[in-house]
């Protein structure tokens, strides 16, 4: 087990336990060596028929919504392991990204211990932390902008040596990295992160949110190694289009990953969302393809949108962000596109008002959808 100093997890979980009281029947079964087709012993058991629930979603999401998933997600992790060449127990999975990185909070920060972000980076993360009483530390994104003879200096980016500075000087227990970034679409190199990681306090843990790896354009060729001191966080909610039924998992060491245990939701994961996540891995082609045409329709958008003389920002996601030079005909542009239906996003943190991002659906690029955004590209232009 990680030793007690220096100390990354809340003090207690050093020691013996605590322990899952449930490891539930699918763990039973794997340590008895046989099936227990006749379970009286808890809810799976259960008569309910579900003529409602399978007339209507269908039998197969009826028979698996009777029963716990399997608390270790041992089919799930095996799987994950083949795929990206890691150990089983580097691996742990949970619903959904969001509820690793509450899952981390809650197993690292104590009340008014400082944990540091990206001004205006994905908020949940702040959230959570707030919502143990911890400090929230935010440092500005860098920013750079487009030049008449260099447009590749556009760039929003989380600021690795601003983020490490902030560490030193608060003593924090965590820094939060999502890479690629969520709403600058910005990707940091694997080397960058490594040497964010490496220069961090010994008694900080790095967070790095990778919900949107698979957009990457290295993905292929990515390296999915467990890095010390750090948790890799990942999402079937993006590339694999599952973000209704709540599935991601974590990638860390073997020590980590059993300290968060002692304290994860054991039954977190719904029985339909580990055989969903199962089904898809064993069918990789499907998200393959789907990741394929959003980076196409996300540089056919991005194309479209620079013609017009946007200021689009370079995106490893599956969306793009416009950058407008106020956050005022930003605000406007996103209320009139919503009072005609579209939802697009615009960050609620002040620093980045002026940034619109756009989820890039073939819908997106229907002729007419965006009017109003190209209406204010061309405005801006004009001025
Ligand atoms: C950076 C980032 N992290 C985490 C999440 C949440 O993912 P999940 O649906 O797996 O909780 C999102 C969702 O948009 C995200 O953008």
């Amino acid at each position: 087990m990680t030793t007690a100093s220096p100390r990354r997890f809340l003090a207690h979980l050093y020691q013996d336990g605590p322990h899952n009281p449930f490891p539930g029947i699918k763990a039973l079964e794997r340590r008895l060596g046989h099936a227990l087709p006749y379970q009286y012993g808890s809810n799976e058991g259960l008569d309910m028929p579900h003529h409602t629930l399978g007339g209507a979603l269908g039998t197969a999401l009826a028979d698996l919504s009777r029963s716990y998933a399997d608390a270790d997600a041992w089919q799930l992790r095996q799987q994950l392991a083949e795929r990206l060449g890691v150990a089983y127990e580097n691996l742990l999975v949970d619903a959904g990204a969001d509820s690793l990185l509450a899952l981390m909070m809650r197993a690292t920060v104590c009340a008014g211990e400082r944990v540091i972000t990206s001004a205006g980076t994905y908020p949940t993360l702040a959230y959570f932390a707030r919502g143990l009483g911890a400090e929230v530390i935010e440092v500005p994104y860098s920013e750079s902008f487009a030049t008449a003879d260099d447009a590749s200096s556009s760039r929003l980016a989380p600021d690795l040596a601003a983020l490490l500075a902030a560490a030193r000087q608060h003593d924090a227990r965590v820094v939060y990295l999502a890479n690629p970034d969520n709403p600058s679409g910005h990707l940091h190199s694997d080397a960058d992160v490594r040497a964010l990681r490496d220069a961090l306090p010994e008694n900080c843990s790095l967070l790095l949110d990778e919900a949107y790896h698979d957009f990457r354009p290295d993905a292929a060729h990515a390296d999915h190694a467990p890095m010390a001191r750090t948790f890799r966080l990942r999402t079937f909610s993006k590339a694999y289009g599952l973000a209704g039924l709540r599935l991601g998992f974590m990638i860390a060491e073997p020590d980590d990953v059993a300290m968060l245990t002692k304290v994860r939701i054991h039954f977190a994961v719904s029985a339909p969302a580990m055989a969903a996540g199962e089904l898809l891995l064993a069918h990789p082609e499907e998200a393959a393809a789907h990741v394929a045409g959003v980076i196409d329709c996300r540089d056919r958008l991005a194309e479209h949108l620079r013609s017009l003389g946007a200021e689009v920002l370079p995106s490893a996601t599956n969306f793009l962000c416009v950058r407008l030079k106020s956050a005022e005909l930003a605000a406007q542009v996103q209320q009139q596109l919503m009072a005609q239906g579209v939802l697009i996003t615009r960050s609620p943190h002040p620093s980045l008002g002026h940034i619109l991002r756009i989820s890039t659906l073939e819908d997106s690029l229907v002729p007419g959808r965006l009017a109003r955004l190209e209406q204010a590209i061309a405005e801006e232009r004009r001025s």
